[in-house]
Parts: C-alpha cells; sequence; structure tokens
C-alpha cells in the first residue's frame, strides 16, 4: 500500500492505494482556519500533525498495516512556517490566502525591481508568496524573526515530524520566491536581501524521493513497520497534476474549483515576458507553468446561491444549455480580484450588454463562458509561449457540469478529457509514494498505468468560431473598464 496524505485549507484528506493504483480507503479531517485581523490567515501546524495522525489511525483501522510501503504528502504551497531551536512552533502559519503583505510586494517588485526578482527566481512576488512574508516577520514581529532557527512549507513540517528529516521539495519550493527555480536551488541573492541563511532552510529533493524511514516511535505508535519510507511529496497544483496525469511534455490540465488552474507540463524552464505565469518545478522533476483564474467555480457558486437564492445547480444548469450563443451578453469573474493575467486585486466581476429579452438563463450560460475566457487567457500566455496544447485533462466540481465542459472544449478549441479519478493531490501524494518506494522508475510511468481517460470531449467547430469571436470582444472588455474600481 502506498499512502498520499495532502494538507489542504480546510482539511487533511488521507488516502491509501495498491500497486494498481486502486483507491483502498480516503478519509478526511478538518482543522480550523482563522482570520485573526483583516486580509490575514492563519493556521496551527500542530492541527495539521494532530489531525493528520488521528487520520492515519482511523485510515489504518481495519487494514493490513505490514502492507504500508511509503507515505508521501501535498500540501497548501506557500505559508511560512517557523520552529525555534526546540523545534517549537514560533508563531501560527501564514497561509497562501493570507493577503498582509502589500508593502513588501510593492518593494520587491518596485525598489528591488521585477527585472531582478524574475532574474533570481523566475516569478514575481505576490502577496500570498513566501519571500514577502519574512519581511513582513521582520519588519512587524522583530522577536519572532530572531528566533526562527527553522522555516518550511507545510507539508515539510508533517515530513519533518514523520521522519525527523528537515527536507522540502522543489515544485513547493518554487512558490517561496527564494528558489532559483530554473537552476533548481535556493537563490542567494533573494536570502540575503531575505535575511535568512541556507542553514535555516531545509535540504532541497525531487518530489519523488525518498528524505527516510518512519521515525521508530511513530512507526510504533501507528503499528507500522520501522522501514515505511517517507517520501517528501510537493505543492498541492503539482501533485494535483500528477493525480491528473498531467506529466508529459505539453501536457494540459484544468481543475475547475473554487478557483481554475490552467497548469502545463514542461521539459524546459520558461518565463513569459510580463511574467503573468507562474513558471514552477513540476513534481516529475521538470517544469510547470501555470495561471489561475481566483473565482471560477466560485462563480457559479455565487450566481447560484447568493443571486438566485437556489440550491438547484442542476436546474440552472439545464435551463442554460436551451440558449444559443449570444455574442454580446458578458461576464467577467473577477469577484476576488485576479490573479492572471491582471494581477490586480481590485477588478471587479461585471455583466455587460443585457438587454430587454435576457432571462435569467442567458446570465447563467454568461458566467460559465465568462469562466471559460477568462481560463483561456491564461491558454492564449501559454500559446504564445510555443507550448502546444491538444488536449486537457479537467477535473474539480465544475467538471461535473457537462455543458460547462463543453463550453470550455469550444472556447479553448482542444479536446477535454475526463479521467478514472478525481481526487487530485492526494492521489498525486500517493504515486509519489509508489515512485520514491521504486514501484516505477519515473512519475510519468506511473501515472501511464494508474490513470485512464474516460470520456473525451472534442469541441464543436461551429461554436468554436463563434466564441473565437465572442472572445476578442471580451478581452476589450477588462481594459475598458478597469479605471472605474481602482
Ligand atoms: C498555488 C496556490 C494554491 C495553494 C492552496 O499557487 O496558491 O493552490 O497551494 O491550495
Amino acid at each position: 500500500y502506498f499512502i498520499g496524505i495532502d494538507i489542504g485549507t480546510t482539511s487533511v484528506k488521507i488516502i491509501v492505494i495498491d500497486e494498481n493504483g486502486k483507491i483502498i480507503k480516503s478519509i478526511g479531517k478538518e482543522y480550523p482556519l482563522s482570520f485573526p485581523k483583516p486580509l490575514w490567515s492563519e493556521q496551527n501546524p500542530e492541527d495539521w500533525w494532530k489531525q493528520s495522525i488521528d487520520g492515519l489511525g482511523e485510515l489504518l483501522d481495519g487494514l493490513d498495516k505490514n502492507e504500508v510501503k511509503a507515505i508521501s504528502f501535498s500540501g497548501q504551497m506557500h505559508g511560512l512556517v517557523t520552529l525555534d531551536e526546540n523545534d517549537k512552533v514560533v508563531r501560527p502559519a501564514i497561509l497562501w490566502n493570507d493577503q498582509r503583505t502589500d508593502k513588501e510586494c510593492e518593494y520587491l517588485n518596485n525598489e528591488i525591481g521585477r527585472s531582478k526578482i524574475s532574474e533570481w527566481t523566475g516569478n514575481l512576488a505576490l502577496a500570498g508568496f513566501t519571500a514577502p512574508k519574512i519581511l513582513w516577520l521582520k519588519e512587524n514581529e522583530p522577536e519572532n524573526f530572531a528566533t526562527m532557527k527553522k522555516i518550511m512549507l507545510p507539508k515539510d513540517y508533517l515530513a519533518y515530524k514523520m521522519s525527523g528529516v528537515f527536507a522540502t521539495d522543489m515544485s513547493d519550493a518554487s512558490g517561496t520566491l527564494y528558489l532559483d527555480v530554473k537552476n533548481r536551488k535556493w537563490s542567494l541573492e533573494m536570502l540575503k536581501l531575505l535575511d535568512i541563511s541556507e542553514g535555516q532552510l531545509p535540504n532541497l529533493y525531487e518530489s519523488y524521493e525518498v528524505i527516510g524511514d518512519i521515525k521508530s516511535e511513530l512507526a510504533d505508535e501507528l503499528g507500522l513497520n520501522k522501514n515505511v519510507k517517507i517520501i517528501i511529496g510537493g505543492g498541492d497544483q503539482a501533485v494535483a497534476a500528477v493525480g491528473g496525469g498531467v506529466v508529459g511534455s505539453g501536457s494540459c490540465s484544468l481543475s475547475l474549483g473554487t478557483s481554475g488552474v490552467v497548469f502545463t507540463s514542461n521539459e524546459q524552464f520558461f518565463v513569459d515576458g510580463n511574467n503573468s505565469l507562474h513558471s514552477f518545478c513540476h513534481a516529475n522533476g521538470k517544469y510547470h507553468l501555470m495561471g489561475v483564474t481566483l473565482a471560477a467555480a466560485a462563480s457559479l457558486k455565487w450566481w447560484v446561491e447568493k443571486i438566485n437564492k437556489s440550491d438547484d445547480f442542476d436546474g440552472l444548469l439545464n435551463e442554460a444549455k436551451e440558449v444559443t450563443i449570444d455574442d454580446n451578453l458578458f461576464y467577467l469573474p473577477y469577484l476576488m480580484g485576479e490573479r492572471t493575467p491582471h494581477n490586480d486585486p481590485n477588478c471587479r466581476g461585471t455583466f455587460i450588454g443585457l438587454n430587454i429579452t435576457h432571462e435569467r438563463k442567458h446570465m447563467t450560460r454568461a458566467v460559465l463562458e465568462g469562466v471559460a475566457f477568462s481560463l483561456r487567457d491564461t491558454f492564449e500566455i501559454m500559446k504564445e509561449m510555443g507550448v502546444e496544447i491538444t488536449s486537457i485533462n479537467i477535473n474539480g466540481g465544475g467538471a461535473k457540469s457537462k455543458l460547462w465542459c463543453e463550453i470550455i472544449a469550444d472556447v479553448l478549441n482542444v479536446k477535454v478529457n475526463k479521467l478514472n479519478t478525481n481526487e487530485g493531490p492526494s492521489y498525486g501524494a500517493a504515486i509519489l509514494a509508489s515512485v520514491g518506494f521504486g514501484l516505477f522508475d519515473t512519475v510519468e510511468n506511473a501515472c501511464c498505468k494508474f490513470i485512464k481517460i474516460t470520456e473525451s470531449i472534442n469541441p464543436n467547430k461551429e461554436n468554436s468560431q463563434l466564441y473565437n469571436k465572442k472572445y476578442k470582444k471580451f478581452r476589450k472588455i477588462y481594459p475598458a473598464t478597469k479605471e472605474l474600481f481602482k
């Protein structure tokens, strides 16, 4: 058996698979998320640990524990976890969705300068990334800054507690903004700028590498063998891509969850001219690009639940099916600002082009299309960079809607594949555990064996042409309206 543990933002998900990739059992355990001040978002690393260990106990109950060979991880990215000289947590972890570091990002991107930051790391500073959080800590909590002896990411804390080895991996480290992503090593320039040393940082591994064996006392507590291997795993987006079979050159996934993520796997390191995409290391030892639409399924949820006061998603989606494409009704999905391509926290959601004949069904369809157009923005940047994409593997809650999958296939003009698994990060972590243990030579081979396409949706030529024209108009709306929301 191989176990994958995904430290999410609201809960830990743990899954166990056999050597054929079949899911034997999975469980989830929630923990609190706190917002102590406006813009802040924090969690207690000890809660991750407690819930993971309780969860593991429940997962293993009734299973043949001798069969467990390896454990690996996926984790929410970018979170700042700090330990003191006695390995005690210094302060609650500052999470990926914490927005307190506006000033620090401004300093990094504008005073130090975009070109230097991009040259050293491959990326620009975003409020969620780890480096600006370290600058914030230094300025606002100097006593905590002075006592932190170890700096790590959320899943690394779990790996450390389980193995005693202070380690991280390339994919997760990419989201710190102090990794030189291209050369897969810490950026000494950034460490100097942040006033931290390499000694405070974990050793870097590839996501599928073994960092050690499970600690002997933990093996006893859980009833596991002492030679269970601990494999470091990776950041949740890269590991979800592994869990969705997106590991070959140019393969692409679209995760249609609360946010929408377009992700491509690449052999080489690429950066787009404007640094609009995240250029990160992938969990298969190579690289990936990704762009994020912040309110994807969140747009549909808002429209159905908040505006229409309904929980009948299917009903509203069925209505929208009857509507033909209206080239003048648009929805912009910027309900929470936007990451890609605008990197603009102030932009707003918009319906534009309404007339007296429009009904709810037209607006529902506009919401689905608007999210698809926003995902196409990321897709276009990837294509401009020469990344060739012929099909995408879709996952996430929004992918349950056939209509939405069809609209996406038409708007992007690519084949959309559905898979035999929709578990994402926890499944990807279990795959990394199987590779680390030695069941496969490469992550690619494991994915090839475990992950199958169950359905493909081809674009409809006529609709694609209509959407192509409509997308050109969509592109004009943000520049024309952004000044209204400054
Ligand atoms: C990735 C990102 C999120 C977090 C939380 O850049 O911010 O995916 O990892 O899931």
